[in-house]
């Protein structure tokens, strides 16, 4: 593992400089593979050591790493120890760097590869609480839930993986005003049996009806007023009719998030948090935070100087509570529940603010976890349209994605192998999907495109997925041959070794995921080592050569097959065995 080599080479390190172990390994770093004719593995960072005060950081930067540089020593480990611009390089010995990365792909413990690296000792491992998804019922599903979906989706799994313990939560819009349009419309123009049959598209057609009459008619508008009215005070025929519009939706969107290989742990709403909404009002009110506008509007002021110059509005003028007072109390109510030692809140950035002031509130309430919430955003998709026109609901991405592989796929003979094309089919259309989405930083947007996102060749989901399978395949052919021997010296050729090189950063590219919560650096990671996998497929046959290069060939695929089937799986994708 990549930990072997960068222990014993702090070690020596520790020695010259006199300095632990430990102090030096934060300056010690895989070196990206940029080109196939790599010969460091590793390099020291001299201004690193600065930083970290280990080496003086006044006097000539390149004569301090010539001579400490001189004063190390290739060993049985390290075959060579050059200097580049303020970096020490490290090249260690080929055929222990193939025994200790591949060793535990001969154990049978492969798929924890990289995950049980001792870089995520120094991380506080706890309970995370991560709230994504979140979408609006009766309302569309628009392209920043299908975002905030498989973003929050990936942040729960790379939590899990590096062992935390993880809630994953689904927010509903299952409350406000729009009840009452809801709740009149469907009185008047609803049909129990369309809500069956297909809930989602009937809510959907309700709301945008309820909405047009109550534009013009003022009967409807007195209607939603009254229904929304019965909610509050929890009228029960008004209350069972919303309740069925909760749970028939609840129950379609697990459906689908299946689909994608997504649960909930728990699906919460708006709605859950009535009563605590008016205990947060009430708390405020008694230690006089919430201050009276000139406008009626019940406030807390967040400016430092307390001149109202920056404030949030809890009340309307008529009392009622918005969105930002159900999500502090949500807030307060899920630490109580759950005693998170971290939450997460997925959404676009139009929602930036909204949290700022949220986090504030809960500081300024005394609860000092609020430290420990964060918002990870993200930027607009343009363009997120299907065959038929406009994306109304997930499910019609989803369809669409299949439809398009499927047809894909049908172009290509191994397809007729498959059992089941068109589960194949979907999940390598989501793989498509998700790496689009997960390419550039999170906060920039993109625009949509099917055709790119799901061409084979070039840097896409498709290939990610492709690729899993060809290795698949070659270990399905080859099975019986890789035997219990396994001869690392027999894996010498470059092509090889540029893979081994590259695994060697995957603890550090899931360490800085875990960082800055961006999915990008484990997609570029996995494309970049598709890319070697497939060179080595032209340049190292397992077929034709002698058994044991055959094995160690099989043992590096196996191995590279493992890791990639790992980073993808904490992507959110489910890697395919034929396609
Ligand atoms: N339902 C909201 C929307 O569609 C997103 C909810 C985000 N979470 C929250 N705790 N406010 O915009």
């Amino acid at each position: 593992m990549a930990c072997f080599f960068r222990r014993k080479i702090a070690a020596e390190l520790a020695k010259t400089l006199q300095q632990s172990e430990d102090a030096l390994l934060p300056a010690l770093t895989a070196v990206p593979v940029f080109k196939k004719q790599q010969s460091a593995d590793f390099k020291l960072s001299l201004g690193a050591l600065r930083i970290n005060g280990i080496l003086p950081s006044s006097g000539d930067i390149q004569l301090q790493t010539e001579n400490l540089a001189a004063q190390l020593k290739p060993d049985s480990v390290v075959e060579d120890i050059s200097v580049g611009p303020g970096l020490i390089n490290f090249k260690v010995n080929r055929s222990l760097l193939a025994e200790k990365l591949l060793e535990p792909f001969g154990k049978g413990e492969g798929f924890n590869f990289g995950l049980n690296s001792e870089l995520f000792d120094t991380l506080k491992r706890g309970t995370t609480l991560v709230e994504f998804s979140s979408p609006n019922i009766a309302k569309k599903f628009h392209a920043g839930h299908l975002r905030s979906t498989i973003i929050g989706n990936f942040i729960a799994n790379l939590k899990q993986s590096l062992g935390n313990n993880v809630i994953r939560m689904n927010y509903l819009g299952d409350w406000g005003m729009q009840f009452g349009l809801l709740g009149a419309g469907f009185n008047s123009f609803g049909s129990m049996e369309k809500l069956k049959e297909n809930p989602l598209q009937h809510l959907f057609e309700v709301y945008v009806q309820a909405n047009e009459e109550a534009e013009h008619s003022e009967d409807m508008k007195h209607a939603a007023k009254d229904f929304f009215r019965q909610l509050e005070q929890h009228e029960s025929q008004a209350m069972s009719l919303w309740q069925q519009f909760r749970e028939i939706t609840v129950k379609e969107y697990q459906h689908i998030y299946k689909r994608l290989g997504i649960h909930f742990d728990v699906y919460s709403g708006e709605s859950f948090y009535q009563v605590q909404t008016q205990e947060v009002v009430r708390e405020l009110q008694s230690r006089c935070l919430l201050k009276i506008s000139p406008k009626g509007t019940g406030v807390v002021d967040l400016s430092p100087n307390e001149d109202m110059s920056n404030i949030c509005t809890l009340l309307r003028s008529d009392g009622t509570t918005l969105y930002i007072t159900r999500d502090i109390a949500a807030a307060i109510s899920r630490k109580e529940k759950y005693c998170f030692d971290e939450m997460i809140y997925v959404t676009d950035k139009s929602q930036e603010y909204h949290f700022n002031q949220l986090f504030q509130i809960l500081l300024t309430m005394g609860h000092i976890w609020g430290e420990r919430c964060r918002h990870v955003s993200f930027g607009l998709v343009q363009g997120m349209k299907t065959r038929t026109g406009e994306v109304v609901f997930l499910e019609d991405v989803l369809d669409e994605a299949q439809a398009r592989m499927l047809h894909n796929m049908n172009q290509s003979n191994t397809t007729k192998e498959l059992e089941d094309p068109k589960d194949t089919a979907e999940k390598v259309g989501i793989s498509a999907l998700i790496v689009q989405d997960f390419k550039g930083h999170l906060q920039s947007g993109y625009k949509f495109d099917w055709d790119r996102m799901l061409q084979a060749q070039g840097d896409t989901g498709v290939f990610l997925q492709y690729t899993h399978a060809r290795l698949c395949s070659l270990l399905r052919r080859n099975e019986g041959v890789e035997g219990a021997t396994f001869n690392p010296s027999c894996l010498c050729e470059q092509t090889g070794i540029t893979i081994l090189q590259h695994l060697l950063r995957y603890d550090e590219v899931l360490y800085q995921s875990n960082q800055d919560l961006q999915p990008k650096h484990l997609v570029n990671f996995l494309l970049k080592l598709c890319h070697f996998i497939a060179s080595a497929h032209r340049e190292l046959p397992v077929k034709g050569s002698p058994p044991e290069v055959a094995q160690a060939r099989l043992r590096l695929f196996g191995g590279a097959c493992s890791v990639l089937a790992s980073g993808m799986r904490i992507l959110g994708i489910t890697p395919v065995q034929k396609m």
